[in-house]
């Protein structure tokens, strides 16, 4: 029986310490590495990268080899790059799991930055849907470049006329998140009652109007200073989550899709009613371990004990979803509440002279917000923002240079090899 628990108790600390090790393998952060010269003869672009995990400071703008345009490929000279807690998760590489995917110790891809906006500079010989020339919007890793490629069937859509280039580059992830959430988790019907916690954010803004447009009754969980903006985007309610904790309201909800998740799990369910649904779409939890996942696995466990569905949601970009949303912006039912490009501290002194030779991105954060992740990601857009030369009054150096630039048609066209996969295609 001793030998048993001597043999049992081994194996224990035996495990604890794998996990241990591994977790400290997982975190271990490599020293910045410095870019590999483009091999001579490959076509060049300016890009904002990451060749180590950390803060803005990591992020450098570095000249490196321009996507490769494959038969079935377009090319796109990226005018306009949103920021999402996703680069912020990628750039510190946290959850310590994310690195499972970017790369452990240091990025296996320098490139950073998922949404864009732009113009088609050249497409692939199979390419049917789009031609050089016409105004795309996109998901592609990558889209703090100058160039970006996309496959035709990927998450390319055509961007509406009623849009400028900045709103609709604040579109994809958190758009496509938000659509999904409320449609294929959420189900969501005309007539039910949705509670959006975190609806001044970047997905909160989208869903507040797409559950409009799908006829719900919206009530938004914001700051008061957002009160008005979640208003102005339909919300037939708003609440203040520092007056008011919403749980307080048992029952109320067919559907809750939560941001923040800021208050207690069982509570949130609580307010619920029997059957409805809690869609888990993101976390103020910065963790390094778990992060928002904990959130995911307490509902794993909760399940079973309630009568209400919990859904984790990872969302998906697709073109399909990316037309859904355009469609919406044609009929005027959504308008991206971007803000206009960060004012940046970038173009002090020693800046002015890289802004005139930066590359032609402006960087959009979707709204204004201050959550955790928000300051994250503002902070980083504004490391973006100066690394790409935004100028100090929010006015882009390049910015006409940028659009006439992304009219220009097929003359980026003339490379010939595809890039390895990444994130983000
Ligand atoms: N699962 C997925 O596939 C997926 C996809 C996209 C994003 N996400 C995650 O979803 C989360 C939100 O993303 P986002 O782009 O919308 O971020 P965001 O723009 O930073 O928005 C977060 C919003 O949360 C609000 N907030 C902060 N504290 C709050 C509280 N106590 N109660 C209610 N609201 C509060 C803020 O509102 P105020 O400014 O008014 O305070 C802010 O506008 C992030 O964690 C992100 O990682 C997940």
């Amino acid at each position: 029986m001793k030998k048993r628990y001597k043999i049992l108790g081994g194996l224990v600390a035996t495990l604890v310490l794998a996990i241990v090790a591994s977790l400290a393998y997982l975190g271990h952060d490599a020293p910045c590495a410095s870019a590999p010269p483009p091999a001579a003869d490959t076509p060049t672009m300016r890009a904002i990268t990451f060749r180590c995990y950390g803060g803005p400071e990591v992020l450098r703008v570095e000249t490196v080899a321009r996507p490769a345009l494959p038969d079935d490929g377009v090319l796109v000279r990226v005018h306009a790059a949103a920021a999402n807690p996703l680069d912020w998760h990628y750039l510190r590489g946290t959850p310590y799991l994310v690195r499972i995917d970017a790369g452990i110790g240091a990025p296996k891809l320098p490139s950073l930055g998922v949404d864009f906006a732009c113009t088609v500079a050249a497409v692939g010989k199979d390419v049917t849907r789009f031609k050089p020339g016409e105004a795309v919007f996109g998901g592609r890793t990558g889209a703090y470049g100058e160039y970006v490629v996309v496959r035709e069937s990927r998450a390319i859509a055509m961007k509406p006329g009623n849009v400028s280039f900045e709103q609709a580059a604040s579109v994809p992830i958190a758009g496509v998140t938000a659509l999904q959430a409320l449609r294929d988790k959420g189900h969501l019907q005309p007539g039910q009652k949705v509670l959006i916690n975190g609806a001044s954010g970047g997905v909160g803004t989208f869903a507040v109007q797409i559950a409009k447009a799908l006829g719900a009754h919206v009530t938004g969980v914001c700051s008061a200073r957002n009160a008005e903006l979640v208003r102005s985007l339909g919300a037939d309610e708003v609440i203040d989550y520092a007056r008011e904790d919403f749980t307080r309201r048992a029952g109320e909800y067919d559907l809750i899709v939560d941001m923040v998740s800021s208050r207690p799990l069982r509570a949130t369910v609580g307010a619920l009613k029997p059957g409805g649904t809690l869609v888990i779409v993101g976390s103020l939890d910065t963790g390094h371990f778990l992060g928002p996942l904990k959130r995911d696995l307490a509902a794993l466990l909760l399940a079973p004990f309630v009568s209400q569905k919990l859904e984790p949601i990872l969302a998906s970009l697709d073109a399909e979803d990316l037309a859904s949303l355009a469609d919406l912006m044609r009929s005027g039912k959504l308008t991206p509440a971007a803000s206009p490009r960060k004012k940046t501290k970038s173009a002090s002194t020693g800046q002015r002279h890289k802004q005139r030779h930066a590359a032609p991105l402006s960087t959009v954060a979707p709204v204004s917000g201050n959550s955790p992740d928000k300051k994250i990601a503002a902070q980083k857009t504004v490391a973006v923002a100066a690394a790409a030369g935004a100028d100090e009054a929010g006015s882009h150096p390049h910015q006409h240079r940028a659009r006439r630039d992304c009219g220009r048609g097929g003359a980026d066209s003339g490379v010939a090899e595809r890039p390895p996969g990444r994130r983000g295609d």
